[in-house]
């Protein structure tokens, strides 16, 4: 899979999604489906928005015992997403178990993603409430890892830890980071960001982009020059 611009669709109903999406006449961007948007309106959204020819990143963050993640997994994988995540806090356990489910009989499955540490976890409170007592940033290195080791795809992570990922865990272990921003655009609640340019200098996979392009005043045109930038 090449470079790509997944963008964030996080709105609070079909309506919503749907009015944005159809914006977009000639090009099909990637689009990530988020937590909101799925509860709204369960698994009929992403038959819609697939129907439509888009792929689709499903970002339900799942976390659970191994038999119910591998079989939450297989639903998953029916619905024809093309690409899924869950939490490496699971264990490597969990994550083998997901893939097991995420593996369709014809040998294909979703690209599957671990997220490490939420960025709003902080170093402080990761040391005072989960008693982890490592620096954040080893820690994220560490569950990306084990992510590698079971088998998965790739993890979420900052653009700013992607080149220190590829280092440890391989270059085809692939980086979806968040938290890009035009140079001249609104940075809003983010901190730590990079403009689609500086992403694919480092070497991001893939960038996630929501308000930059969601709430433009021309959405098209924004995510037209995220691909611009990012793509090339
Ligand atoms: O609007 P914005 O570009 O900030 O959206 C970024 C998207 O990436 C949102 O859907 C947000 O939930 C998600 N995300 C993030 N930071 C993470 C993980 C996911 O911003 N560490």
């Amino acid at each position: 899979m090449g470079k790509d611009v997944i963008v964030a669709c996080d709105f609070s109903s079909k309506e919503a999604c749907l009015a944005f999406l159809d914006k977009f006449s000639g090009e099909k961007p990637f689009v990530k489906i988020g937590m909101e948007l799925f509860y709204a309106e369960g698994p009929s959204i992403v038959r819609e928005i697939k129907a439509r020819g888009h792929k689709i990143f499903l970002d339900l963050k799942l976390h659970d015992i191994p038999n119910t993640v591998k079989k939450s997994m297989a639903v998953l994988s029916k619905l024809d997403v093309d690409m899924c995540n869950l939490h490496a806090a699971g264990t490597r356990a969990m994550m083998e178990a997901a893939l097991e489910g995420l593996t369709r009989p014809d040998g294909t499955r979703p690209l599957l993603i671990a997220v490490t540490q939420l960025t709003s976890t902080s170093e402080e409170r990761m040391k005072d409430e989960l008693l982890i007592n490592e620096p954040i940033d080893r820690v994220v290195m560490h569950y990306a890892e084990n992510a590698a080791k079971a088998g998965l795809d790739g993890v979420v992570c900052s653009p700013l830890e992607a080149a220190k990922v590829h280092e440890t865990c391989g270059a085809s272990f692939l980086t979806v980071t968040p938290g890009v921003r035009f140079a001249d655009g609104d940075i809003g609640d983010q901190v730590r960001v990079m403009t689609p340019a500086q992403a694919k200098e480092i070497g991001s996979d893939y960038i996630v982009v929501g308000r930059p392009i969601t709430a433009a005043e021309d959405p098209v045109a924004a995510y037209q020059r995220c691909v611009r930038e990012f793509v090339g």
